[in-house]
Parts: C-alpha cells; structure tokens; sequence
C-alpha cells in the first residue's frame, strides 16, 4: 500500500479466527465444556479463507450445549482504518446476510448469558427419545423428530451453520436446487427427520451431533422417471402421505469434534438405519455425497448389518468354477442369483451394496 502498510500483515485466516465452544448452563452462570475449530470457512468467507482487515481477530461461536441456543462475539485488537478503495471486511455483515445463524445468535451478551440461568433443570430435547447407548465417555440419547415440529426445526436452523464447517460441499436443508428440499414449505418439512444425539450426565444434556434423513415417494412403474424426484405427481386423496412406499436419504450427517473417534457416528448411523430397516414402507436407504470418512464408518456398520443376515453370510466365491477363454463369465459367487433378493431385504442402494459384497468376498479370500 502507498503508505507502506503490509497487507498481508492484515490478513487473518477464518479458519483460525473462528471458534466454535459449548458451554453449560449453570446456577452460576455458564461453563465452558469444550472449545474446537471449524474444518472449513470457504463456502462463508471465501476461497483463500482469509479475512482481511484485522490483527487478533475472535469470532467466537458459542452454542449452549442443551438446546443449541448460539450466540456469536466477535472482537479484535486492531482493525485497519479504511484506505482507499480498503476496508477490513465486514465480518458482521458477512455472517448476517449469509443467515448463517438464527437472529438471536446477535442478541446481547448478557441476554445469552441470563436466559441460560433458566434452562438449567427442566431441558429435553426436542422430539421424541429415540435410542440410549453408553459410549466410552458417559450415556448417549438419541432423540428423534420431523422438521414440521417447530422445536425441532428450531434446533436445525441453530445448527446447520456446522454444515459448511465441517462437512466440505455441505448444504443446508433447502439451499441446494432441489425444490422438494426447502423445510419452509410446511408440505416439505414432514418429510425430513432430524436425529440429535446427546451426551447425557448430571448436569444435564449436552450435543454431540445430529443427522437429517429425507423420505422420497417410491413409486414402482414399468417406466420409472431417471430420478424418483422427476415428474411425479403424488396420488390424489385422503392418503397418509408417510405411509407411502418410500425411499431414505441420510443427508447430513455431523458428530462435533471434540466427541469424533469414539464410536457415536458408528452408533447414531446404526440406529438410523435399523429403524428405517424396520420401517415396513421403506424400500431403500440411501447416503447423500458421502465423504470418504462417512463411506468408511458407513461401510463397517452396513458390512456388521449385513453379517447378520444368514443368506449374506453364505455367499462366497466359488474358486472351483474354471474361466473360460471367451464367453460370458460364469457365476463366481455362490448364491449370485440371489444377491438382488438379499439386497432388497437388506433395504441398502444397489451400489453402496455390491460395493459391500464385494469387501465381503476379499475379506474371504485366503
Ligand atoms: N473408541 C475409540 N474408537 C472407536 C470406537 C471406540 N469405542 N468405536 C469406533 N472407533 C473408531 C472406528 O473404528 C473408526 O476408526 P477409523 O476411522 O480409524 O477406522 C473411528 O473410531 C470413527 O468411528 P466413529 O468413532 O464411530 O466415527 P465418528 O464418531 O468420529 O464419526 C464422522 C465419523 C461422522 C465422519 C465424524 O468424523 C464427522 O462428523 N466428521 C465431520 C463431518 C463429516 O465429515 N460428516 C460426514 C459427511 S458425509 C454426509 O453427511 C452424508
């Protein structure tokens, strides 16, 4: 800069400036649990994930670990004095108009901390108690609701900002393109299911992570549309729209750092599944984009599923079948023209479970 100023001096990165903390509400006021970093800033404060303008830059995050009311502070020791076509950006604003939190995530210091005074005895979460299970580190909850609830839409639109710090290409339920996917449409909103998993103790409830699972129409036709979501039109009449025939999609899918490593993915995944197993009108359970380490988690619980069922036990490759020069091959697997029935009891997608045969039969070879 003409005067001599370093820009670079002036850049913070997001990564770093940004903490996200939870802390428990308490007779005396609030307690600090556990303090972590996000994974990614991009999709919120760019590409390079810098923020420019700011030297010791604290955008702190704090969510109150039972019900996830956040409030955000944001505070520095120096800001850059406008240069020029130069300003430091606009942090605030940036967070605002993104709506990556709920308005009283800006509300008054004292007011977050106050409010916090109250919650302290009478708290449970939102839905309905789903699942329990002791972890290494204390007794889990895994609570269970439709985003037409207005507490459990509350919890969602509190947490969604952990979307694009932790999952890489994560969207919030209706920001990507698919229309049936915008929770504000109340038709739209029964169809997605929130599961929230809590850590729970004495002093109460604290969140370890949640999942979102979205139920599409299955709709059998001997000329099915390329996706279920194209071109249907919903039967007419009085019919229980959710006891249709339909197919899951997990969508979302977080444990919060500070409780990852511990078995919960494996565990909340696991319950997920066997009540959509258990489900008469689901057909198929589906993953939306999984990462690579949700593809791991996924494949151990779908494989120890899986493991469980007599008919998939048996298969096995059949080394005794010679392979011609040409020609189709012949079966390799013992029991192949069964593996679509195994399959569709199973209730997993097509490829997620051939990919899961396929590890099977490996793990076989000697
Ligand atoms: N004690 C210690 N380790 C254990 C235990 C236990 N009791 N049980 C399992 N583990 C191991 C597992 O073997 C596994 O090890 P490995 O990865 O080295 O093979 C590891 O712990 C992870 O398993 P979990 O602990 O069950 O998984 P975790 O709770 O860490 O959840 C997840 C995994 C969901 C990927 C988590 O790390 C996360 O939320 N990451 C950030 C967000 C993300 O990437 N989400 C998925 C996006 S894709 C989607 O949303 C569809």
């Amino acid at each position: 800069m003409a005067d001599g100023t370093d820009m670079e001096e002036w850049m913070v990165s997001s990564n770093e400036a940004l903490s996200i903390s939870l802390v428990a509400p308490t007779k005396s006021g609030l307690q600090n649990i556990t303090t972590f970093s996000p994974r990614f800033t991009y999709s919120i404060f760019g590409e390079d994930e810098q923020i420019f303008g700011y030297k010791g830059l604290k955008i702190s995050l704090r969510y109150r670990a039972n019900d996830m009311r956040p409030h955000l502070k944001i505070s520095s020791a120096k800001k850059i004095k406008p240069y020029g076509d130069s300003e430091a950006d606009d942090v605030l604003a940036i967070l605002t108009e993104g709506n990556y939190l709920p308005k009283i995530a800006y509300s008054r210091e004292s007011d977050f901390e106050e409010s916090s005074k109250q919650v302290v005895d009478d708290f449970t979460p939102p839905g309905e108690l789903h699942d329990t299970f002791d972890g290494p580190d204390g007794h889990y909850e895994v609570w269970k609701g439709s985003l037409a609830d207005p507490a459990v839409k509350q919890l969602n639109t509190r947490v969604q900002m952990l979307v694009p710090l932790f999952i890489e290409g994560g969207t919030y339920i209706g920001q990507n393109d698919e229309p049936e996917s915008t929770v504000d449409e109340t038709s739209d909103a029964d169809r997605w299911t929130l599961f929230s998993l809590y850590r729970k103790d004495e002093s109460g409830y604290v969140f370890v992570g949640y999942s979102t699972v979205y139920r599409f129409y299955w709709f059998q036709n001997p000329t099915p549309p390329a996706s279920p979501r194209d071109g249907w039109e919903l039967p007419e009449g009085s019919l229980d729209l959710a006891e249709l025939p339909c197919r899951k999609r997990l969508s979302q899918f977080i444990i919060l750092p500070p409780f990852q490593g511990k078995g919960h993915g494996a565990q909340l995944y696991k319950t997920i599944f066997a009540h959509y197993h258990k489900q008469p009108q689901t057909q198929e359970f589906t993953v939306e984009d999984p990462n690579e380490a949700f593809d791991d988690l996924r494949d151990i619980c779908d494989l120890e599923f899986l493991n469980s069922m007599p008919e998939f036990r048996a298969l096995k490759l059949d080394t005794s079948v010679e392979l011609p020069e040409e020609g189709p091959l012949p079966d390799l697997i013992v029991g192949q023209k069964n593996l679509e029935n195994i399959r569709q009891k199973a209730k997993i997608a097509p490829r997620q479970f051939y990919r899961a045969v396929e590890m099977y039969l490996m793990s076989q070879l000697p």
